[in-house]
Order: structure tokens, then sequence, then C-alpha cells
């Protein structure tokens, strides 16, 4: 579908010592059958369609967007628990696409994820002792038990969690504590990157910031990288250095997460980062408010050219439909060169020269963005709460 085209050769790496892992032209297309005798092929999810992106060795990547986007394909598909279609995942200096079986088990090992709803990831029938140890044991960090449990005990610690969790189950904890167990069996093989899906999406507030506390000491001690998926702003500014936005299986920003949140320059995440709500009530009353309208189209027919287009209060007659814009830096006085935004008029928005303009999309009630399970902007008190 997209116009990229990728070369996956490993020398492209040398110049960027510090990245760990280096996305190239990454698309994830599943195919929609039909028949049952046949498996016809009827069409495809786009559901990651021409990603680049580097994470650097101790940073923590935020990756945003709604739901469906492709975030959680695209952190499969870096694992290779999603053979991308496309593209290439450089790991640490190799190419994971070269790798089968027993290679590939033991780079697994660098890389561990951590889901949304522990309980679903954990295993009922197992303690907590034989949750931590099981990965241990396969990749033949500890022979038994007993030579783990001192490991097992230290890890626990690291996670704020007493000893005689080893002898329970996971139905035994609260969900922050199952958090804390998962994260605790990601840590157990010694992992370099931790990719971490929605790892709070599933908790209370308040919860929610004592784990993403956590993440963050957790790197510091053991000098972890994250790849942090969320549909939450919140989340992700508080716990990235760099993140990138995410709109049907590209990503239309990527920024310092700083920059990102003082000057989106996307439209999309202009939209989205209008409708995060401001302490300050003069600040909330005079800042730009973009309210999207329309759905958001489906990853198996995403419209031509700029994929935004259906939505953009900023689309223009030439271009916007016809040609998809790629992720560039703009020619914007004071950008940081490490923004790069992909719509074609970023500058001309940026200065005014084009201005917004109503959508003639299917209208859509004010606050589409901030309701429902997955809002993009999460229960408005995380913010207070981190
Ligand atoms: N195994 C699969 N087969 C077919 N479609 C899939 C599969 N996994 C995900 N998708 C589709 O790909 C798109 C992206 O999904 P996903 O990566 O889960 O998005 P996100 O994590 O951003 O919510 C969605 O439309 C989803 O329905
Ligand atoms: S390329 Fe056009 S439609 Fe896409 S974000 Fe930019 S102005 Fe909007
Ligand atoms: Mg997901």
């Amino acid at each position: 579908m997209s116009e990229q085209t990728t070369t996956p050769t490993v020398e492209g790496t040398a110049p960027d010592g510090d990245v760990l892992v280096e996305a190239r032209g990454i698309k994830v297309h599943f195919p929609i059958k039909r028949g049952v005798i046949f498996d016809k092929t009827i069409g495809h999810v786009y559901a990651v369609d021409g990603v680049d992106l580097k994470i650097r060795r101790g940073e923590t990547y935020g990756l945003v967007g709604e739901s469906g986007c492709g975030k959680s394909t695209l952190g499969r598909a870096i694992l290779k628990l999603e053979p991308p279609t496309d593209g290439s995942v450089i790991f640490d200096g190799i190419d994971i696409a070269t790798l089968e079986g027993e290679e590939l088990r033991r780079k697994r090992q660098d890389i561990q994820m951590v889901f949304q709803d522990p309980l679903s990831s954990l295993d009922p029938r197992q303690s907590v002792e034989s949750l931590l140890f099981e990965g241990m044991k396969a990749h033949g960090i500890a022979k038994n038990a007993k030579e783990a449990r001192p490991r097992l005990v230290e890890l626990l610690e690291a996670v704020g969690l007493p000893e005689a969790a080893l002898a329970k189950y996971p139905h035994e904890f609260s969900g922050g504590q199952r958090q804390r167990i998962g994260i605790a069996r990601a840590l157990s093989v010694n992992p370099k990157l931790i990719v971490a899906d929605e790892p709070v999406s599933a908790l209370d507030v308040s919860v929610q910031a004592q784990v993403i506390n956590l993440l963050e000491d957790l790197q510091e001690e053991f000098g972890l990288t994250y790849l942090v998926v969320a549909h939450d702003l919140a989340v992700v500014r508080h716990i990235s250095d760099r993140i990138g936005v995410m709109y049907l299986g590209a990503l239309v920003e990527e920024a310092e997460a700083d920059d990102l949140y003082a000057a989106p320059l996307h439209p999309y995440t202009r939209a989205l980062m209008s409708a995060v709500p401001v302490p300050d009530p003069v600040i909330e009353d005079r800042r730009e408010q973009i309210l999207l309208t329309g759905d958001l189209p489906s990853p198996s027919n995403p419209p031509t050219g700029c994929r935004f287009h259906t939505r953009c209060p900023w689309r223009q007659e030439t271009k916007c439909e016809t040609e998809r814009p790629v992720l560039r830096v703009p020619e914007i006085a004071g950008v940081n060169p490490s923004q790069r935004v992909a719509c074609h008029w970023t500058e001309q928005i940026a200065s005014g020269e084009i201005e917004r303009h109503a959508v003639t999309a299917t209208a859509t009630e004010a606050g589409d963005l901030d309701t429902g399970p997955d809002s993009l902007m999460g229960p408005a008190s995380i913010s207070e709460a981190l």
C-alpha cells in the first residue's frame, strides 16, 4: 500500500551506536479470508503499514494512538510474534527476521512483554514462584527453584512484593499486585527491552500512578529500554522520553515528549492534545480546541493519500487525498530536528498561512474523544496522581 521501500541491511545501524531497536518499513497486513473450502483472501487489514522507528538504549519510547491503529501489532512485530509482511527489525545489531528456532528463542530473552491484563497473561494454576522461575529455567538462568529462590525474592522486592507472595496464586492478588508480578516475570530473564502494551489500562487511577512510577524506578535500576504502548496520553506523557503518534497503521508525528506537548505539529496530534484538560482555567479557556469529526476509518480500507484527510480540519485540495505524506523534519525555525511530521502542509499550518476549516464529515458529538473505555485522555486525574 505505501510507497516506502526498505533495504534490510544491518550496516545502516552503525552510525547510531546507541540504538537498541530499529524498525524499518514495517508492514503487517492480515489477510481477510472468506469461504470454508477455498479459504479465499478477499482483502487485507493494513494494521501496520510502513513504520520506521528507532529506540535508543535506556530510553522510553511511547507509542500512542486510538484503539485499532496498530500499536499492539507493531509491538508484536518487533518481537517477531507477528511476522512482518514487509520491513525488518534490527535488535542490538541483528536482523530479527534472520533468526529461527533456538537463536530466536535466545534473542527473545532480551525482549520481554508486559501485558494489559495480567490475569490473562499469568497461568492461574501456577504459584508466583513457579511463574517467576519458569522463564529463568527455560533460559538456563537457574536449574531448580531452590537455586533460583534468592533471585526470586530479589525480584519481588524490586517490584514491592513480600517474599510470602512466592507461595500464592495470581487470584490472591489485586490488579496492581498482579501487574507487579507480570513485571517481575519480565525482569526475571534480564531483558534489555520491555515492550509494555497498555500496562496500566486495566488498573484504577491511583494504582496506575504507582505502577508507572515503579516502571520508571526499575528502568534506572536495571538499565532497561522501554517501548510503552498506550492509548492514554497522560500515561505516555509521564513516562516517555520520546513519543510516536500513530494513526491507521503509520506514524504521523514523532518527537521528544516535551516538544510534542509544547508544540504538536501534525493536525491529528494537535487535535489529540487540544482535548487533554489543562489544570489552569485561564489557559484552559484560551487554548485551541479541535474536535475531530468522523470515526476512525477501517484499516482494511484506509483513505488514499494522507490517511487523516477524511478528518483533517486543514485538508487541502491538492496532495492531501492523492499523495501519502512521509515522516520528515519540517522546515520551521526553532523546531528540534528530532521532531518529524507526516503532513504535506506542516510549515503552512504552523505559520498560519493555511487556516483551519470545518470538516464535512459525519457530525460527531463534542467530546467524542473523551468518552468510552478507549479514551485517549484516560481519566483526568492520572496526571494529578503522577
Ligand atoms: N490477528 C489478527 N488478524 C486480523 N486482524 C487483526 C489481528 N490483530 C489485529 N488485527 C486488526 O489490526 C488492527 C490493529 O490492531 P491492534 O494492533 O490491536 O491496534 P491497537 O493496539 O492500536 O488497538 C485492528 O483493526 C485489528 O482488528
Ligand atoms: S497532509 Fe493534508 S490531510 Fe494530511 S494532515 Fe496534512 S493537511 Fe491534513
Ligand atoms: Mg492494543
